[in-house]
């Protein structure tokens, strides 16, 4: 299911017209023509003035509104307005608020003031969803459906009695009795056996540590009772308007939803990204939680939100400086996105984000960053050729949301030291310097395509995903603290990496965390390199004492208390590390050798280089001029000129060629976001 009604790649962005006077909105759309917007998000917080009262609904200003963009070549991804249940239904049912771990009710006067399992609430989106489905379905703006807003960014759990209810109904599923129930929560520890679902709570505040195994369902049970609100919602819509696709912006890499889940319950990923400007590793950072994107339903994507210079909710929110905008604004399209959209249009004037930047500033059409949405959405039209087109990668990082669930359970690991996000990062940071294109990939996911596999960290691992791992024929990679315990968190017998042993041909025999301020120095490619975080006492023979024989050690402890124990091991083509070393660039480097994989294109430090299809985006993320040899001719789609051999792209500039060897111009411009399949 593709945007039928918008070509080229998207670009504009939140358009909140309720918060101005109707005069603006002519402005608004005059404007949106003058820049290239060709997208806006609209009704996303709109809830409480579509339905004012129950069942009576408001659609007046935003039919006028839906017309006005409509009439100014301004598509609609419509939100169905249920990011905030409006103040009668909280008044009159209370229950529909929110409860924390403590048994306090939060209170109305923010966003998401909802309890994700209540009747109440989910019966009102239902409803309004209904009532927008019928009032705009055929309404020619109409381009894509928006369900609520970043689930899970103010609420991802409620304690309350509801809760408590739906959560036994899950757990009664997933279980099938107390019985099972007891056995995969091991609730003969510190006497928790149960006797009765009734029994059983969520984990709010107790004396002590919450039992691990029951954080864990609660984790996944909270995804999936957001999941069950979005797909309510997404019923109807599909119902009413089956041909519109249906999206919810995702929150990049976030801990709490399993997004692997939730994509395959919507037609188009979308997200929200933010990345520090005050940060200058952001864009590396960044680039991951794209790369997931793209990854996520192996299709282009949507840049939905991002700020077009501060955000409002940072301790200290820093400017992007010139040219940023738009550099991240490429990098997106560049990492498999088909528009980079924004929050928002026109810069609030009242409420929590009226310093939060927007692509019409406060200061006008006078102000610098006017000028940079004109010119960014030039560029974006210039790009227009780019959407749709795929991306290529023979790397993949394993992430899967169970294994981070259990990870990181507060209080009862032997670190908590072990983020999987900066563990994610230690090998991606590598790659993406190197110029590697690479996808992520969940547990049991589909690895034909892929030379090298790298799984940062797997502590949870079962049997199949074992198995699935060793019928990849190409090189693996396994990182620390892996195939530690199953699904229900309960530890293999033998040691780690349990299932993953003979496959790697090691055994751990005992975690050796490092605190902070603590190195562990390993010999790696001749060099003392330090591992900071984490390390393990390694044997190189199975549980009963037998040696695998074939296992390598290819780093070794360098002092300290491990002196001279295996580091780093290899059986046939897959590694292990007990470590996390500060570096792992020389055994990335070996391996990616081994396994044939090239950088889509030699780049000096600080510039990243990406493709899809017969594009080549060179991206200057540093401030001064950096010259690249291309490989191939082509013609810089930005400026149109015909490029070849050694080039210079000025600091925070960026190239997008389109290479004269790789076949003939694309002269449609598809709709973005057309599934793979239907191309
Ligand atoms: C997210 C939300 C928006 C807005 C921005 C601010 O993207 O979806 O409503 O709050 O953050 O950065």
């Amino acid at each position: 299911m593709g945007l039928t009604r918008v070509s080229g790649l998207l670009f504009g962005g939140d358009y909140n017209p309720e918060q101005w006077p109707e005069h603006v909105w002519d402005e608004d759309v005059r404007l949106m023509a003058e820049a290239g917007v060709n997208m806006a998000t609209v009704a996303v917080f709109s809830w409480s003035r579509l339905e004012p009262r129950p069942g009576e609904y408001d659609f007046g200003w935003l039919d006028r509104v839906m017309d006005l963009l409509h009439a100014n070549g301004v598509a609609a991804d419509l939100a169905t307005a249920t990011a905030t249940p409006p103040p009668w239904l909280v008044r009159e049912h209370p229950q529909v608020l929110p409860v924390d771990a403590t048994g306090t009710r939060l209170d109305f006067g923010s966003r998401q003031s909802y309890c994700p399992s209540s009747p109440v609430f989910r019966t009102a989106t239902v409803r309004l969803a209904r009532a927008m489905a019928e009032r705009y379905g055929d309404h020619p703006a109409l381009a894509m459906w928006h369900i609520s807003n970043e689930y899970a960014d103010h609420t991802l759990e409620c304690f309350c009695e509801e809760s408590a209810r739906h959560f036994r109904r899950w757990l009664r599923e997933r279980h099938g009795s107390v019985d099972g129930l007891n056995a995969a929560w091991g609730t003969s520890c510190w006497g928790q056996h149960y006797t009765a679902f009734d029994q059983v709570n969520p984990p709010r505040k107790a004396p002590g540590p919450v039992n691990p195994a029951q954080l864990l369902d609660w984790r996944r049970f909270c995804s999936d009772a957001l999941l069950e609100c979005f797909e309510l919602e997404r019923e109807v819509l599909r119902e009413v308007t089956p041909e519109i696709p249906v999206t919810t912006n995702f929150m990049s890499v976030l801990h709490g939803l399993d997004y692997w889940k939730w994509a395959e319950a919507e037609d188009v990923v979308s997200d929200d990204a933010y990345p520090d400007p005050a940060d200058p590793t952001s864009h590396v950072t960044v680039a991951l939680s794209y790369d997931l994107m793209r990854s996520l339903r192996r299709q282009p994507w949507i840049l939905l939100e991002q700020a077009a210079s501060a955000v409002s909710w940072r301790e200290v929110n820093a400017p992007k400086p010139p040219g940023m905008m738009r550099l991240h604004s490429l990098q997106a399209v560049a990492h498999g996105a088909d528009g980079a959209m924004f929050f928002q249009w026109r810069q609030a004037k009242y409420g929590p984000e009226k310093f939060h930047s927007a692509l019409l500033p406060h200061g006008g059409v006078a102000s610098r960053g006017w000028r940079d949405t004109l010119a960014l959405g030039a560029d974006l039209k210039r790009l227009a050729e780019v959407a749709g087109t795929p991306t290529t990668a023979h790397v993949a990082l394993v992430l899967g949301w169970d294994s981070w669930w259990g990870l990181e359970a507060p209080e009862s690991m032997p670190s908590n030291r072990l983020r999987l996000k900066e563990l994610l990062q230690a090998w991606y940071g590598p790659l993406h310097a190197a110029g590697v294109a690479v996808d992520l990939v969940p547990p049991l996911g589909d690895l034909s395509g892929y030379r090298v596999v790298i799984a940062p960290n797997l502590y949870m691992c079962t049997g199949e995903q074992a198995a699935w791992l060793e019928a990849f024929p190409g090189h693996l990679v396994v990182g620390p603290f892996s195939g530690v315990v199953d699904s229900d968190d309960q530890v293999h017998e033998g040691g780690a990496p349990g299932p993953l042993r003979a496959l790697l041909g090691v055994t751990v025999d005992e975690f050796w965390p490092l605190p902070e301020g603590t190195v562990q120095s390993l010999r790696l490619a001749g060099r003392a390199v330090p591992a900071r975080t984490w390390a393990e006492w390694l044997r190189v023979e199975d549980a009963s004492g037998d040696t695998f024989g074939d296992t390598e050690v290819l780093a070794r402890y360098e002092g300290g208390d491990l002196d001279g124990q295996a580091a780093i091991t290899r059986r046939g083509n897959a590694v292990y590390l007990g470590c996390l070393p500060e570096d792992v660039t020389p055994v990335l480097t070996e391996v990616l050798a081994a396994a044939g994989v090239e950088p889509v294109a030699v780049v000096p430090e600080g510039v990243e280089a990406t493709r899809r299809g017969d594009h080549l985006f060179l991206l200057n993320h540093t401030t001064d001029p950096v010259k690249v040899d291309l490989a191939e001719p082509g013609t810089d789609l930005l400026t149109g000129r015909d490029l070849a051999g050694p080039i210079e792209i000025p600091g925070r500039d960026a190239v997008v060629l389109r290479l004269a060897n790789s076949g003939a111009r694309r002269t449609d411009t598809e709709s973005p976001l057309t599934n793979e399949g239907e191309r």
